[in-house]
């Protein structure tokens, strides 16, 4: 299974802080945020990887990560996206990357306190179609800036919304996305939604609609550090307190 980490993006939502960076470069405590999504994938066994970011900052990711060794990753390729057209289309560049394998992608700007390998071993025994991660939260408020899914009678997944109005449930779907060679037949069908990008949920959507859809609930923290200002400062200290508790 190859890894996607998805890194473009404006991060217009941390402005004026990502005028002069990328977002996946400011610091969550001592390290940068990439570094997080790197060791859940790396730590989950997946080790080939290709990094998608797009932007005036990109050659600073050479510098930071370099050929990846030093971060346990065997191989690390780059892919360039022009202009932030939406995470669907950022995942279209990894194509020939992933290139008849399975891939799991991660959102540069996620962070999980328990790890994803149970995941990865979940989807590498699932025959076909795709996975996703979801993580309980009870803040209606926090799940209308989210991708929230809508369960049937079974607790089977039957659509996900994305940033809701009103919620359909009290779980988030997190930034971890498992797919099968069919996503690279499903992305070129993909229509811009409002906000003019190319939805990774209009993908999941379309595995839910054929009924190819599994997801794990994962327990513990989870964060989305490019969410606001105060998910930025609340993954901050999340990662901070755990730190210190684990150096004590
Ligand atoms: O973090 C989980 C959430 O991520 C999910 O609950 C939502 O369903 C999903 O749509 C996504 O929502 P966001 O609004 O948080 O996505 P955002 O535009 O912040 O993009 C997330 C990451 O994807 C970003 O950190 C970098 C990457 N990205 C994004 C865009 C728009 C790209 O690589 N290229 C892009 O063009």
């Amino acid at each position: 299974m190859k890894g996607v980490i998805l890194a473009g993006g404006t991060g217009s939502r941390l402005h004026p802080l990502t005028r002069i960076t990328n977002k996946h470069l400011l610091p969550i405590y001592d390290r940068p945020m990439i570094s997080y999504a790197i060791e859940a994938l790396v730590n989950a066994g997946v080790r080939e990887l290709m990094l998608v970011t797009g932007g005036t900052h990109a050659g600073e990711f050479l510098r930071l990560l370099g050929n990846g060794n030093e971060f346990g990753i065997d191989r690390l390729s780059y892919s360039y996206q022009d202009k932030p057209g939406g995470i669907a289309e950022a995942l279209g560049l990894a194509e020939k990357f992933v290139a008849g394998d399975r891939c799991v992608v991660m959102l540069a700007d996620n962070v999980f306190e328990r790890s994803i390998r149970p995941c990865v071993e979940a989807f590498a025994r699932q025959e076909r179609g795709a996975r996703v991660v979801l993580s309980r939260e009870s803040d209606r408020e926090h799940l209308r800036h989210l991708g929230v899914p809508q369960f049937d009678g079974d607790r089977r997944i039957a659509r996900i919304f994305e940033k809701p109005e009103q919620p359909p449930s009290e779980f988030a779907v997190t930034g971890v996305y498992f797919y099968d060679q069919t996503v690279w037949a499903v992305l070129p069908e993909l229509k811009p939604s409002g906000r003019g990008e190319l939805e990774i949920t209009d993908v999941n959507n379309w595995y839910l609609s054929k009924g190819l859809m599994e997801y794990d609930v994962l327990e513990g923290f989870w964060g989305d550090a490019g969410e606001s200002i105060q998910s930025y400062y609340a993954v901050n200290d999340f990662v901070r307190a755990s730190a210190t508790k684990k150096g004590a």
